[in-house]
């Protein structure tokens, strides 16, 4: 029996054509696992009304270690519009079955890495002080509170009477009092101690493992003064018990800006969950984009793990395909960090650095071309290509 059984759940698009990659590269690391394949996605929300049924949840509650793929998603009535037409009067409505895993198995702790490989060629790059160009080191892990927020889920328009009512027992709601009801949309952030000080401890615990120097709580503290504040309250308190690291604060939209000017100040960031994937999205911007941008969703008992790309619909129909699988398999090297496979883990880091330094085989994004079906014959490698490149240097 392999020591370990990991519930593959690809997606849609190009989820199916990556996430095989990732495996090509686990067995060849000598990862001692069996894979059980389990569906999710927008076939199982048009054939079934549920993007995450619940056979999926089963085997992720059993096995406790997921790989995700992609998924595609579609604003509320397109997705409606789509359902086969005997479910189409049950008011289902789409919910994103990622958001959804996250929450059903409070996987609260999001980490997403956006770390430089030295020679790619979509390394961020600025004008040095004189002439000239540099090319700093980018090596910034975001901490993505990643269940509450404004992703929680609570949300109205035309809230209901009682709801209208509890808010004005604010003083601000005195604005809108005169705005009939159903002109008015809600989406509550909310934000509880317990997940605050998880993710602040998680990002501790991780900058002291490796090394960083700092922690940098990326918020809104002067506007969004309750929910965080009481991450930056948090903060302080989780920081007095790392002494040597620095913890630092900055606000979200200053945050964005100082990126493209000096990333390399930036070491682990903590952040709710919307500016998270905000932030995150934007420091993966300065690494390489979505070919390069992994993730781990971590609770206390399961933990999945998902290049943060979408599905690429345009790109899935492509043979060969010709889509960067780098995403995805350092998000299976994340898993592995996870289950403590270290060794296995470096070894497979290493081989993508060593592909991506020696610049023979790249991806139609690292070439800086578009994806079309032109791609390899202007040189790109396809998908299988670059594994097998990274196979190669293991
Ligand atoms: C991410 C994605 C998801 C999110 C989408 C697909 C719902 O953007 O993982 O960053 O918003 O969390
Ligand atoms: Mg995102």
């Amino acid at each position: 029996m392999a020591r370990y059984t990991v519930v593959a759940m690809p997606g849609d698009g190009v989820g199916k054509i990556v996430l095989p990659e990732a495996l090509r590269v686990l067995e060849a690391v000598g990862f001692d696992a069996e894979y059980v394949h389990a569906d999710v996605g927008w076939e199982c929300w048009i054939n079934e009304g549920n993007p995450l049924p619940e056979r999926t949840v089963e085997l992720l509650a059993e096995h406790r270690l997921g790989l995700f793929g992609a998924i595609t998603s579609k604003p509320k009535r397109e997705a409606a519009a789509e359902l086969r037409p005997e479910l189409r009067d049950r008011g289902l409505t789409y919910f994103s079955p990622i958001v959804g895993m996250r929450q059903r198995f409070g996987l609260d702790v999001c980490i997403r890495p956006c770390r430089s490989f030295p020679g790619n060629p979509l390394n961020f790059v600025r004008r040095a002080a004189g002439d000239g160009i540099e090319e700093p080191k980018v090596d910034a892990v975001v901490f993505r509170q990643n269940t509450e927020g404004l992703y929680a889920g609570i949300e109205w328009t035309d809230p209901p009477q009682e709801v209208v009512a509890a808010l004005a027992r604010h003083p601000r709601w005195a604005a809108f009092a005169d705005v009939p009801k159903q002109d008015v949309a809600l989406s509550v952030r909310v934000f509880t101690r317990r997940a605050c000080r998880r993710i602040v401890e998680a990002a501790f615990r991780y900058a002291r493992k490796h090394g960083y120097g700092s922690v940098t709580i990326c918020e809104k503290p002067n506007v969004l003064r309750e929910t965080s504040g009481m991450l930056e309250e948090i903060g302080q308190e989780v920081a007095a018990d790392f002494p040597g690291i620095a913890l630092r604060s900055t606000n979200i939209d200053a945050q964005m800006m100082w990126l493209t000017k000096n990333p390399e100040h930036y070491e682990v960031l903590v952040a709710g969950n919307l500016f998270g994937d905000i932030v995150s999205d934007a420091f993966a911007g300065l690494v390489g984009g979505l070919g390069f941008a992994c993730s781990a969703n971590i609770g206390d008992e399961v933990a999945v793990f998902e290049p943060t790309h979408g599905s690429a619909p345009k790109y899935a129909e492509l043979e060969p395909s010709i889509v960067n699988p780098i995403a995805m398999i350092l998000s299976a090297v994340m898993m592995l960090d996870h289950v403590g496979e270290d060794d296995k883990a470096q070894r497979i880091r290493t081989a993508i650095a060593d592909v991506v330094a020696e610049g023979r085989v790249r991806t139609y994004d690292m070439m800086r071309i578009p994806g079309g079906s032109d791609a390899l014959s202007r040189g790109a490698a396809s998908t299988r290509e670059m594994t097998d490149a990274i196979l190669a240097r293991l």
